[in-house]
C-alpha cells in the first residue's frame, strides 16, 4: 500500500514535540513491513533545511481565496532519511525559522491545499492519506467536499489525534480561503460557532485514531469541547499506542551519550552520563537525580513545579534537573529557583536534543506529572535507557507504566496532578533509591520492555486494510 503521511513536523527535519518523533518513525516501520510510506511536510527555514541540499520536483501556485502564493515541491538531493519526504515550500508563508506561529490558519491552510494539489498531479493516487493533528484536519473535509478534489472521493483517509487540546479554530469570516465546496455542508467545518479543523477532520475522516487507547476513552469525557463529537463518532475511532524508534533511541549506539551501555553495563554507563550531568549542572552525584524534559505548559503540570521542587529540595536528599521551554512565567520561576537551591537543582531553559538523550541516560528518575498525556514518548525513552518514570496514571502514561506496588510493576504512579500527590511520588522514588538492589533490578527489568514501533505499525496496517 502507498501511504502518504501529511504532517507539520517530522524528526529529524523539524521537531517541536512528540508528533515529530511519531512521523519520523512510523513510516520507516511501515516500510520495513513491506508498505510504501512517504511524508509530505512544510519546508521551514531551520538547521536541517540550511544544512542539506534540495531539488525542485514541481512548481505551481496555491490560492487562499483570491491571493496566490508560489509553491515548490522539493526533495532532498541525497538519501539521508529512511523514507521519502516531499517538502511543500511556500516561501511567503512556510519558510520561517519557527514551526508554529500566530498566522497558522493561513500557513497550514495553504500547506494543506498545496499538498492535495500536488497529489492530484500524481499518475497513481495514494492508497491511504494519513493526516496528523489539526494542522491537517481540513484535508479529510476537502477530500470529501471540495469540487477541486472530486478525484479523491474514494481515497481512504485517516486522522490521528496527537493532542485534542489544540484544534486550530478560526472565524467563519475566513471560510473563503477554503477551496470551493457545496455550501450546504458548511456545518461540517463548524464546532461551537467557529471553523474547527480538528472537529471537521473527526467528522469527515474515514477513521480517527488517538495515540493511546486510554486517551481515546478519556476524550469522550474531556476533549476541550469535542466530547460529544467523539462519543458520536466512536464507531470509527480507535486508540493505537505510539511506539518508539529503537534505532534512534538505543543506549548502546546513541552518539549523543557520554558513554554507551547495554542492560549488562547499565549501572556503569548510566553513572558516567550522570557524572557528566552533575559536573555540568553543579549537582551532587551521591544523591538521586530526578529529571524533567518537556514543554513547560499547563498540560504537563509544570506550573506546579516551583512549589513541588521547593518542598522536595528543602529535604536536601535529591537533585532535580529540568530541560524545557514554554510559558514565560513558568520558565522564569524555574530559572529563579536555581539561586535558592544551588548545588541540588538546575534548569536548562531551552531546547536541546543532545542534552535530552544524556538526561534520559543519566537521570535516576524521570518526572512526568501531566494533567493530560495523549501518549507521551518520554516515559518510553526513559524505560529504554533504564531510568524509572514517575507519572500520572492517565492517557498513554497509564498504558505504559505500572506502579511498583502492582505485580511486575516498575514505575511510580500517582492518580492526579496535585502538589501533595506529586511530592508523595517523589518521596517514594527517593525511598526506592535507598534500596539499591531493588532499584538496580528494576533498571534492568525496564530496559527489556519492548515499545518499538513493530507492534503499533502492524495495528496501523490492519486499520489501513480495513478501509482500503
Ligand atoms: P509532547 O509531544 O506533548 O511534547 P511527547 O512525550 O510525546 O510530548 O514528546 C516530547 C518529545 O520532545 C520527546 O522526544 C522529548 O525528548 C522532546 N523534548 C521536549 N522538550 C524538549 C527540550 N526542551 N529539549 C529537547 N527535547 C525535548
Ligand atoms: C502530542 C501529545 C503526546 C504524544 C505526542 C505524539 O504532542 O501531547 O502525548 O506522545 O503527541 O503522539
Amino acid at each position: 500500500m502507498k501511504i502518504i503521511h501529511i504532517s507539520a513536523e517530522c524528526y529529524p527535519v523539524a521537531k517541536v514535540g512528540g508528533l515529530a518523533d511519531v512521523v519520523g518513525a512510523l513510516p520507516k516501520y511501515l516500510n520495513n513491513s513491506g508498505e510504501q510510506a512517504q511524508v509530505l511536510m512544510p519546508f521551514y527555514n531551520n538547521k536541517f533545511t540550511q544544512n542539506n541540499k534540495f531539488k525542485t520536483l514541481f512548481t505551481s501556485e496555491v490560492f487562499l481565496g483570491k491571493t496566490s502564493y508560489n509553491v515548490n515541491i522539493l526533495v532532498l538531493e541525497n538519501t539521508i532519511l529512511d523514507f521519502d519526504v516531499f517538502f511543500i515550500d511556500i516561501p511567503d508563508l512556510l519558510f520561517k525559522d519557527y514551526v508554529y506561529s500566530f498566522d497558522d490558519t493561513e500557513r497550514f491552510l495553504a500547506f494543506q491545499i498545496a499538498s492535495l494539489d500536488w497529489l492530484l498531479t500524481w499518475d497513481t493516487y495514494p492508497d491511504i492519506i494519513h493526516c496528523h493533528d489539526h494542522h491537517t484536519g481540513l484535508i479529510p473535509f476537502m477530500l470529501q467536499e471540495s469540487f477541486k478534489y472530486e478525484a479523491f472521493r474514494k481515497t481512504p483517509n485517516i486522522l490521528t489525534i496527537h493532542n485534542a487540546q489544540y484544534q486550530g479554530w478560526f472565524s467563519h469570516d475566513k471560510v473563503d480561503l477554503i477551496p470551493p465546496f457545496n455550501f450546504n455542508n458548511v456545518g461540517l467545518l463548524d464546532w461551537g460557532g467557529q471553523i474547527n479543523p480538528l472537529a471537521a477532520g473527526i467528522k469527515c475522516a474515514w477513521r480517527v485514531t488517538t495515540v493511546s487507547p486510554t486517551y481515546m476513552e478519556e476524550l469522550k469525557q474531556n476533549a476541550n469541547g469535542l466530547e460529544p463529537l467523539l462519543s458520536a463518532e466512536s464507531n470509527k475511532c480507535i486508540g493505537i499506542l505510539n511506539g518508539i524508534d529503537t534505532e534512534v533511541w538505543n543506549p548502546e549506539t546513541d552518539n549523543y551519550l557520554v558513554e554507551n551501555y547495554t542492560i549488562k553495563t547499565v549501572n556503569k554507563g548510566a553513572k558516567a552520563n550522570k557524572k557528566y550531568l552533575c559536573e555540568t549542572f553543579n549537582l551532587d552525584i551521591s544523591k538521586p537525580l530526578i529529571a524533567f524534559i518537556g514543554r513547560l505548559v499547563h498540560q504537563k503540570g509544570t506550573d506546579l513545579f516551583p512549589e513541588i521542587f521547593k518542598k522536595a529540595l528543602t529535604n536536601n536528599n535529591l537533585n532535580i534537573l529540568l530541560l524545557g521551554s514554554g510559558d514565560t512565567l513558568v520558565e522564569q520561576n524555574l530559572y529563579e529557583l536555581k539561586t535558592e537551591f544551588n548545588g541540588n537543582y538546575n534548569a536548562y531553559i531551552g531546547y536541546d536534543e543532545k542534552l535530552s538523550h544524556i538526561i534520559y541516560a543519566g537521570a535516576d528518575f524521570l518526572l512526568m506529572p501531566s494533567r493530560v498525556e495523549p501518549c507521551g514518548l518520554n516515559q518510553m525513552y526513559s524505560l529504554r535507557y533504564g531510568t524509572i518514570p514517575i507519572v500520572t496514571k492517565i492517557g498513554g502514561l497509564k498504558d505504559t507504566v505500572t506502579d511498583i506496588k502492582e505485580p511486575n510493576g516498575f514505575g511510580i504512579c500517582h492518580n492526579s496532578t496535585t502538589i501533595p500527590e506529586i511530592n508523595e511520588a517523589i518521596n517514594r522514588a527517593i525511598e526506592l533509591y535507598t534500596n539499591q538492589t531493588k532499584y538496580k533490578k528494576l533498571r534492568t527489568q525496564i530496559m527489556k520492555i519492548d515499545h518499538s514501533w513493530h507492534a503499533s505499525a502492524k495495528q496501523y496496517i490492519k486499520l489501513y486494510n480495513t478501509i482500503n
